[in-house]
């Protein structure tokens, strides 16, 4: 029997998922559950390093985003699904690593130089609320992916300091004690990071311009006829450029079979937005529509979600004691 390659990745439960998780992300996720054995982790200790005083909504979301990863087809015959903080192997070898990183190398992961930036921005003081747990969170993950013995790990653009921080750390953890760990390598997602509805770079919660795969149609309605299209398009036949339009952009994304026809019209001033947005409304819809009555299942058998949650972690488990051992072996604590 040939051994089917280890996926770990993981998302932290902070929010429902969205359509720039679903298209660079999760859609992903799902085919790759096909041909790798696939650990899909729901990283509450990582949540709380940002929302440590807000255990509620940690926890709502822990359950709110497996719901969303069942509705968009994680299928737990082939993948597991478990959280994060059920493992405590993870926290352990967490403490172990944190030896073989320094402050300075911490500090310098672009990544967590970046989200300290924004956080200074964000409440406007020089870093001094900044925590251990939150700077050292990229030790955690590494402890993340080597735990359940992740060989591939799916992450967008903005991950890849932390992936390599991590193989760092199992570099130095080999040198020292002895091979014990296997460097994962990084699996960049095919699809790039997805804009936003009002033409930001980058689709967020926290930016106001997401749109969620639990939307109801009346939002998704309002979203898309508010979404920003080509300004210059005053009238209902003025020629416009789709290729600044929103609009235009998810008909895209949701793969249209009318898009030549959409960009053709759009360019010669044949279609109005009120039309355009309405034919994306209904595209959309019909691309919800499965999500959705996935979701509605899973709202209405809890004990099922709970079960799937359970038995994962459990499969999880188990690959985190076989890799404790072997790292307590090679570091000698295996009294
Ligand atoms: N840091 C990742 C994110 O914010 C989530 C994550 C947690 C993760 N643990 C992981 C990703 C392990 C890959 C591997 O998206
Ligand atoms: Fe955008 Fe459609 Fe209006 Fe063109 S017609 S600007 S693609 S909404």
């Amino acid at each position: 029997m040939i051994m089917k390659k280890t996926i770990l990745t993981g998302i932290r439960p902070t929010g429902n998922l969205h359509f720039g998780h679903y298209f660079g992300a999760t859609s992903n996720w799902v085919k790759l559950q096909e041909d790798y054995e696939c650990f899909f982790e729901i990283a509450d200790v990582q949540a709380l390093t940002d929302n440590f005083n807000n255990p509620e909504k940690v926890r709502k979301n822990v359950y709110e985003l497996t719901i969303d990863l069942l509705s968009v087809g994680i299928d737990p015959k082939k993948a597991h699904l478990f959280i994060q903080s059920k493992i405590p192997e993870i926290a352990e070898l967490t403490v172990f690593y944190s030896n073989l990183v320094t402050m300075a190398r911490l500090y310098r992961n672009p990544t967590v130089k970046t989200e300290i930036a924004q956080k200074k921005a964000l409440f406007g003081n020089d870093g001094e609320s900044v925590t251990y747990g939150f700077v050292g969170y990229p030790i955690s993950q590494a402890a993340d992916i080597t735990a359940l013995g992740g060989t591939i790990v799916p992450v967008g653009e903005d991950q890849l300091p932390l992936i390599e921080q991590c193989r760092e750390i199992v570099r130095k953890f080999n040198s020292i004690y002895g091979v014990t760990l296997t460097e994962p390598e990084h699996l960049l997602s095919p699809t790039p990071r997805i804009k936003g509805l009002d033409g930001k770079e980058k689709m967020g919660k926290s930016l106001g311009n997401a749109l969620y795969l639990n939307d109801s149609s009346e939002i998704v309605q309002q979203k898309i006829m508010n979404a920003v299209t080509d300004p210059q398009k005053i009238r209902k036949d003025d020629p416009a450029n789709p290729d600044i339009c929103m609009v235009y952009y998810y008909h895209k994304l949701i793969n249209n079979p009318n898009l030549e026809t959409v960009c053709k019209e759009c360019k010669n001033g044949t279609r109005g937005c009120v039309a355009c947005k309405k034919e994306l409304i209904q595209k959309i819809e019909d691309f919800l529509s499965p999500i959705r009555d996935k979701r509605k299942y899973y709202e209405d058998h809890p004990e099922e979600v709970q079960t799937i949650l359970e038995e994962g972690t459990k499969e999880a488990k188990i690959r985190a004691e076989e890799t404790m051992k072997k790292v307590k072996a090679s570091m000698k604590i295996d009294y």
